[in-house]
């Protein structure tokens, strides 16, 4: 029971223990066009936060931990504080978890979000490409993390979106971590910078490239790097297949 709550404080929407922006800067606004913001109303009533991306008109892609009663997804933002009239919001019509996902281990912590209505594609709303089932990032290569989740321990949530470069880590850096598997997760953020996701980022992209390689999953409670974050490429069968409507 203890190990579970640990787990669960290092599991990273805003209010638990997501993973927020830590060491990073302000985006250029709308410079990341693919990125989602989600509002949650979890299954106990409370409201949440994630980010994801979109990846086709009608889906996005985020984590599996931030699944929740309801979500609505905001394109096109950059401060949520505000009301933008490059946003838009809409309703998500079903929540597509990884069929072995496990809120123990955190393994395969992917879901993808069918919504309501096509998104309207714009030059601050965008799809960001995926790898190949084998374009597998390899360690030292430096990525970019990007969300509106806190900026510190005990520092409250950004109104505008923010991005960090991390550094792709060798497996042996995430060793940390019991139920860290190389196959399925990109080990993310030297432990001598304080750079991070924290809070809130959870379900965000870790760009390189170009291409989306990753999703933020979880780290340390104290936020100090590396992280956890899912290898997309591990999974694209899985997401052509939702994608195709099988
Ligand atoms: C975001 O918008 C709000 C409301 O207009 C404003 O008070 C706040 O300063 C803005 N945040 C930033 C970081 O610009």
């Amino acid at each position: 029971m203890l190990a579970l709550l640990f787990l669960m404080a290092l599991l990273l929407p805003s209010r638990a223990g997501a993973e927020e922006i830590i060491g990073g800067v302000e985006a250029k606004p709308h410079s990341r066009p693919y990125m989602a913001h989600l509002k949650i109303i979890t299954y106990q009533g409370l409201e949440d936060s994630c980010g994801g991306f979109l990846i086709t008109r009608q889906f996005v892609l985020t984590a599996a931990h931030c699944k929740g009663r309801e979500i609505t997804v905001t394109l096109g933002a950059h401060n949520l504080s505000k009301i933008e009239s490059t946003q838009q919001s809409i309703r998500v019509e079903n929540q597509i978890v990884h069929p072995k996902y496990s809120i123990y281990s955190n393994l395969h912590d992917i879901m993808l979000l069918k919504l309501q209505n096509k998104a309207e594609l714009t030059p601050v709303v965008d799809v960001i490409p995926l790898p190949g089932p084998s374009d597998i990032i390899k360690p030292g290569k430096m990525c970019w993390a990007a969300g509106w989740g806190l900026t510190g321990v005990n520092k409250p949530t950004s109104d505008t979106l923010r991005e960090v470069e991390l550094r792709i880590m060798d497996k042996d850096a995430c060793k940390i971590y019991r139920h860290y598997d190389y196959n399925f997760q990109v080990c993310v953020g030297s432990p001598t910078m304080l750079k991070s996701v924290y809070m809130g980022d959870s379900g965000g992209p870790l760009v390189c490239a170009g291409v989306a390689h990753g999703i933020v999953s979880y780290g340390r409670e104290d936020a100090k790097p590396p992280a956890v974050f899912t290898r997309i490429s591990s999974y694209m069968l899985w997401i052509n297949k939702v994608l195709k409507g099988k």
